[in-house]
């Protein structure tokens, strides 16, 4: 069930499903469940992101105080990488998605959770939209990635190949980890604005991490409810987007000659495994 806003409700959506901000309309409260969500985000995970993200924090100055202004943090994106946010009502169509990404844009949901909802989310909304996604969009390399994954999407769908690339958004932009001298960081955006999450993701002795293989995450489910029990971990956003670069035909066609498919508790013998988690934490909740 989608969250009420009124200011989406009132509001034809253009061709392309973006609607007015219209950032006035925000009410005090829903401005405090942005400072309140920030200020538990970016404590939480200082010591545990990429640099790249806070950096990207920093440059767009989300912590300013309240719900950003479109009007405000467009400007310095597109100046930054090109980038703009625009608003949704709640979720697209793939196709639309995708070419928004396509084009530059990062469609962003308008409404926040309501302070009695700030650890569970069965949507995502503008604070999981633009704390978790629009940081890693000031880093070129990353910026690049989305748009590259936009036109592979239009692509996909063409091919029927949507499932498949869809895991790969949500083993890198959603739950994505990083290899950093100084031990794993999160870069994901489903991470970065869960304050469960964040830790779980990186301390939690429960789910597996395994180094990134393109063809491996292709082949592999993913859970939408829960933590996840399987991370994948990139070495560099340069691999990431180098990976990326190849002609996914041959990829798709291996994808249909070999219909193997993993569950997200699978290791297999060519993983690189990074942890081997217990699956304590899956097991619990199975009873
Ligand atoms: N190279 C991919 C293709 O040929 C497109 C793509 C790029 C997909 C980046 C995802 C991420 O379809
Ligand atoms: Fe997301």
């Amino acid at each position: 069930m989608a969250v009420f806003d009124p200011v989406i409700d009132e509001q034809t959506p253009a061709a392309d499903f973006t609607i007015a901000q219209k950032w006035d309309r925000y009410t005090a409260e829903e401005h405090a469940a942005w400072d309140t969500l920030y200020a538990r985000q970016v404590e939480i995970t200082r010591e545990r992101s990429v640099k790249e993200f806070r950096t990207g924090l920093g440059l767009l100055d989300l912590g300013s105080g309240g719900i950003p202004d479109l009007d405000v943090i467009n400007p310095k994106l597109k100046a930054l990488t090109g980038w703009e946010v625009v608003m949704v009502p709640h979720l697209v169509p793939d196709e639309v998605f995708f070419t928004h990404l396509a084009n530059r844009r990062f469609p962003a949901g308008r409404f926040i959770r309501k302070p009695t909802q700030l650890d569970y989310l069965e949507e995502p909304d503008i604070f999981h939209d633009i704390f978790g996604h629009v940081p890693m969009l000031t880093l070129p390399v990353f910026a690049n990635y989305m748009q590259a994954y936009g036109r592979g999407g239009l692509r996909a769908k063409s091919l029927g190949r949507l499932k498949e690339l869809a895991r790969l958004y949500w083993y890198t932009v959603e739950f994505g980890l990083i290899q950093r001298p100084s031990g794993l960081k999160i870069y994901g955006a489903g991470i970065v604005s869960s304050a469960g999450e964040t830790p779980f993701s990186l301390d939690s002795p429960s789910p597996n991490r395994i180094g990134f293989d393109l063809e491996r995450v292709m082949r592999t489910d993913y859970i939408i409810d829960d933590y996840q029990q399987l991370y994948v971990v990139i070495e560099s956003f340069e691999q990431l987007l180098g990976a990326t670069q190849q002609d996914f035909g041959p990829i798709y066609d291996r994808l249909s000659a070999d219909e193997t498919r993993y569950t997200v508790t699978d290791l297999i013998e060519d993983d690189q495994i990074i942890t081997r988690g217990t699956q304590a934490y899956a097991a619990a909740k199975a009873g």
